[in-house]
């Protein structure tokens, strides 16, 4: 059963197709990626479900309720983490939640309950009453996920949930994030640019400017790319794609400084690779297909060029500087 259903969904701004007919369906129960660089339109898409954007046109359904006419109900059926931190510092985690559980409605008599049994889910109860400024950034982050179920949601978004975090507390909190659909029953939307994250999602749609250009479960996307990625560093790489073409028959791309190559078996592949480019090979790689490689083989380019944008560097300067500033 679908709990999320998007039909030839488009937001344009002011001439920037930011979502541009996207159409997609999110099983009840699974963990839903939307992965795709900077700028493709995720978090466009994910407002819009969330009833904070209107679409240009096109249609989006979420538990049951058309999010342009049933905002109301949308919005009380779904927690949200946005991609910034929107927790009050000066208040404790209990506080937060209590204050949240208030505004949603949950009855008083269970809301003492429902925060209590959120903080411990999240690994926080001990903490409850400490102020959020003495949080970490990825304890924050817990509670942000915590605070999102209190209201007992039937579908969780998160955008970008670990952007920012240290490899340690990413780990820690996607640990916590895959055990929501079975324990607590909530269907998982999730944007992210990480391809390793995508890999917890039963399902994936990939998203560039706009468009949805591949969807499946990680396994078939992987198996779109045909087999094994070879990587090569070489002292001219577009004689090397030359002779590639031409002598091997092969299909290769140029991509930064190396070249990619799919073939079915990268290490059947290799000998003659070398015979062929002979002197002009600086290093060569084999890869299985990973998410990353299908987002190259499908857009010929990196899903994170240049790795991060100057806008999210910003940002994690800034919160790396409020860390340090939180603490003293
Ligand atoms: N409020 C806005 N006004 C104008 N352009 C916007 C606005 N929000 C997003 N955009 C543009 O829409 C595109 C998609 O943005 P966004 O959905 O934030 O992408 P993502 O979350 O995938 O990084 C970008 O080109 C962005 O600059
Ligand atoms: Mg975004």
């Amino acid at each position: 059963m679908s709990v999320i259903s998007v039909s030839s969904l488009t937001k344009h701004f002011n001439g920037i197709k930011a979502v541009d007919g996207v159409s997609f369906e999110v099983r009840e129960g699974t963990i839903f990626g939307f992965l795709g660089p900077n700028g493709a339109g995720k978090t466009t898409t994910i407002s819009i479900l969330c009833t904070l954007l209107k679409p240009t046109s096109g249609t989006a359904i979420v538990n049951g309720y058309n999010c342009l006419t049933e905002s109301a109900q949308v919005r009380s059926s779904i927690g949200v983490v946005f991609q910034d931190m929107t927790l009050d510092k000066d208040l404790t985690a209990y506080e937060n939640l209590l204050y949240h559980a208030i505004l949603y409605n949950v009855e008083k008599s269970k809301r003492e309950r429902v925060v209590n049994d959120a903080l411990k889910f999240m690994d926080l109860y001990e903490r409850k009453d400490d102020l959020v400024k003495r949080f970490s950034g990825g304890m924050k982050r817990r509670l942000e996920v915590a605070r999102a179920v209190v209201h007992q949601p039937r579908i969780l978004f998160l955008d970008e949930p670990t952007l920012g975090l240290d490899p340690q507390s990413r780990n820690n909190l996607w640990e916590f994030i895959t055990r929501l659909p079975n324990e607590k029953g909530v269907t998982i939307f999730m944007t992210t640019h990480y391809m390793e994250e995508a890999e917890v999602c039963q399902e994936i749609a990939i998203i560039d400017r706009g468009k949805i250009i591949a969807s499946g479960s990680p396994d078939e996307l992987k198996k779109t790319v045909g087999g094994d990625v070879i990587y090569l560093r070489t002292t001219d790489n577009e004689k090397a794609l030359r002779i590639i073409r031409e002598e091997m028959s092969l299909k290769g791309k140029v991509s930064g400084d190396e070249l990619f190559i799919t073939v079915s078996r990268g290490d059947a592949c290799l000998p003659e690779l070398i015979r062929q480019l002979g002197e002009m090979v600086k290093s060569v790689r084999v890869q299985r297909p990973t998410l990353n490689d299908v987002f190259l083989t499908l857009t010929g380019k990196e899903i994170r060029p240049e790795t991060v944008d100057a806008a999210d560097e910003v940002r994690e300067a800034v919160r790396a500087y409020r860390r340090r500033f939180d603490r003293t």
